[in-house]
C-alpha cells in the first residue's frame, strides 16, 4: 500500500505523512514561560483527514495504549495530531502542540487510565482535553473520530 492511499486528506488538499511513535529522549525542565515566541508552534486547525489502519504504519493503534504522531507534508507547523487507542479500546486524537507553550511533545501515555502528556514542563491533560495538574489551565485540544470499517477518520 502507498503511503497516499493509507493518508487521504478529507480537507484542504493537504497530503500527511506519518511520523512513528516518540524515539526522541523527552526533555524536561523545571516549567515558567522559557519557550520562546518564535519557538512555539500553531496549534492545528481545519482538521480532517483519514487513516487506513490496516496499513503498517498504523500497526501500533491495533493495541490500546498504542499511538501514532501524524504531521502534514505541506504545512508541519500546522497539523501535529497524536491518535492514540485508549484502554478502552477507542480511538482519540488530540493536538501534538500543548495548549501550554506550543512545543510538540504532547503524547498518549497508558498511565492514570490514559491521559495526555507534555514532556516539555510536564502537563497532563485527561482525554477530553482538561488539564490534571497545575502547568496550565488551557485545555488540550482534541478532535473527533470516527470509525468506518478499517478507516478511522479525524477531524474537527
Ligand atoms: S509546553 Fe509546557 S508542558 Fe507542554
Amino acid at each position: 500500500m502507498e503511503r497516499k492511499q493509507f493518508l487521504r486528506s478529507l480537507g484542504a488538499g493537504a497530503a500527511f505523512a506519518l511520523i512513528f511513535p516518540c524515539t526522541q529522549s523527552c526533555s524536561k525542565s523545571d516549567g515558567g514561560d522559557d519557550v520562546p515566541e518564535g519557538d512555539r508552534k500553531e496549534i492545528p486547525s481545519g482538521v480532517d483527514f483519514t487513516i487506513d489502519l490496516t496499513a503498517n504504519e498504523a500497526a501500533p493503534l491495533a493495541n490500546n495504549g498504542g499511538f501514532i504522531l501524524v504531521k502534514s507534508n505541506v504545512s508541519p507547523s500546522l497539523t501535529d495530531i497524536v491518535v492514540a487507542k485508549n484502554l478502552e479500546g477507542n480511538f482519540v486524537a488530540a493536538s501534538q502542540i500543548c495548549s501550554h507553550q506550543q512545543t510538540d511533545n504532547v503524547r498518549f501515555r497508558s498511565e492514570d487510565g490514559g491521559i495526555f502528556n507534555c514532556s516539555t514542563h510536564g502537563a497532563r491533560f485527561d482525554q477530553n482535553g482538561n488539564p490534571l495538574n497545575s502547568i496550565t489551565n488551557n485545555p488540550l485540544k482534541i478532535f473527533n473520530t470516527a470509525l468506518s470499517g478499517d478507516i478511522l477518520r479525524i477531524f474537527e
